[in-house]
């Protein structure tokens, strides 16, 4: 499975060669992604309870939008593109709107954050110092996910946690935690870390 979304620093065209050196699914106890960006790896493999976070918090509200509610964001992706195909200046209503509203942890957001990038100048997702997106725009025929791929990525975020967190303190608190110093050193083997 493909990731829906096109990330600065994204794996995919490195996972043929990245997959080599992760264990067998039945070897992992625990897949944490802390850097979770588009996922490749992640959609690339059958790890069960995984923990993927990333310190962005439009991706994170993004991944957790569609995870609840496929139907709702690709209904949204429609409309936003029969806008678009009306008018292109509706791009920048879009990324004005998404600019207002980046407290909002939304269904919303996360369709005109998935929208912006998939029409913005080379799918690229990027912010000035105050957050804000800043992206001409680009395609005039973008590619968005269809609701029958929203649903699949959608059944594979289910029963995987989902966090906005910093890597030091996924890596702090759940490994710590989770287990107990007698274990810890067990298990630790058990879990899977991918870096970036
Ligand atoms: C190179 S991208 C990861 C790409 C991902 N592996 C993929 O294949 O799509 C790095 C990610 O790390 C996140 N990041 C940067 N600093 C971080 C931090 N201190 N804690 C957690 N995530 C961070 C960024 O938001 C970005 O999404």
């Amino acid at each position: 499975m493909k990731p829906f979304l096109r990330w600065a620093g994204g794996k995919q065209n490195l996972i043929k060669d990245l997959l080599k050196y992760l264990p067998p699914t039945e070897q992992v106890n625990r897949y944490f992604e802390p850097f979770l960006g588009a996922g490749s790896l992640f959609f690339a493999t059958d790890y069960n309870k995984c923990f993927l976070s990333d310190i962005n918090k439009d991706l994170m509200n993004c991944y957790r939008a569609i995870k609840k509610d496929p139907k709702l964001i690709a209904k949204s992706l429609e409309r936003h593109n029969a806008n678009y195909q009306k008018d292109e200046q509706y791009y920048y209503k879009v990324r004005e709107r998404f600019n207002k509203y980046l407290e909002e942890k939304s269904l919303k957001q996360a369709a005109r954050f998935i929208f912006l990038i998939h029409t913005s100048f080379n799918d690229i997702y990027r912010v000035n110092l105050k957050g804000k997106d800043n992206v001409p725009i680009g395609k005039r025929k973008p590619a968005l996910p269809t609701l029958e791929y929203l649903n699949e990525i959608s059944k594979k975020l289910k029963g995987n946690h989902l966090v906005k967190r910093s890597y030091n303190e996924i890596l702090r608190a759940r490994i710590k935690n989770e287990y107990n110093n007698s274990q810890k050193k067990v298990i630790v083997q058990q879990i899977t870390v991918t870096i970036g």
